[in-house]
């Protein structure tokens, strides 16, 4: 089972190294942690598996304020997340412009966990389907691919999808792409344990509970008793 933590646009690298060294993956369990960029440096060297938050399609280029897979590769990430619903929302990623950032990672040997998910209005007009099936149609199964679902009004927003609609989604995404799949969308200690245990749901992408030693060890304990 594998639990990344997405830290956002938080975590200072003089913080990162002592923040990492408290981390205890349980047997069974993978942990991956996703720093901003400038704390990846930090994260390497604790022997932590890190991935970044997004990557750009070309090796380099006059791309102002973009990073390379090759850039990541060099600096010792591992993998990156892709097309999370905040660069969708803020920063025009497309289901184009994502699956083309994934496509060239995963062709250089990173890792990418590639996010999908409908927004409250989309679940409220019944496009849940249609929207994971629009986001997916581009997407490629990968031996390095794993994919999360992240109902955008679980993000940060403490309401969490019911361990039915994780199912539900997660079933879908894995008959159309037929990777592993993360449930993400404002998992806790608290609900780790219900939403880890259906059977379509590999693994979490964590957000704000990634950001504290106790929470985040506490959704990895959690997820190390269901695996055994
Ligand atoms: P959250 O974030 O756990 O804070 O809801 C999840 C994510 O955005 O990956």
């Amino acid at each position: 089972m594998l639990i990344a933590g997405n830290w956002k646009m938080y975590k200072w690298p003089s913080e990162t190294a002592a923040f990492c060294r408290g981390l205890v993956a349980p047997e069974g369990v993978d942990i991956v942690v996703c720093p901003p960029f400038t704390s990846i440096d930090e994260a390497v060297p604790t022997g932590l598996t890190v991935y970044a938050q997004n990557v750009h399609w070309d090796a380099e280029g006059a791309f102002t304020g973009e990073i390379s897979a090759e850039m990541l590769l060099d600096a010792g990430a591992r993998g990156t997340l892709v097309g999370h619903s905040e660069r969708r929302q803020h920063f025009c990623e497309t289901d184009e412009t994502a699956w083309r950032r994934a496509e060239h990672a995963l062709e250089v040997g990173l890792g990418v966990i590639f996010c999908v998910g409908e927004s409250e209005e989309e679940r409220e007009a019944g496009e849940t389907e249609a929207v994971l099936r629009r986001q997916l149609e581009l997407v490629r199964a990968h031996e390095n691919l794993v994919l999360a679902y992240e109902p955008v009004w679980a993000i940060g927003t403490g309401k969490t999808a019911t361990p039915q609609i994780a199912e539900e989604a997660h079933a879908l995404i894995k008959e159309l792409v037929g990777v592993p799949v993360l449930y993400g969308g404002s998992v806790k200690p608290e609900n780790a344990e219900d939403l880890l245990s259906q059977p379509s749901v590999d693994g979490a992408l964590v957000g704000g509970a990634s950001l504290e030693l106790d929470s985040f060890n506490a959704i990895c304990e959690t997820a190390a008793r269901i695996r055994s």
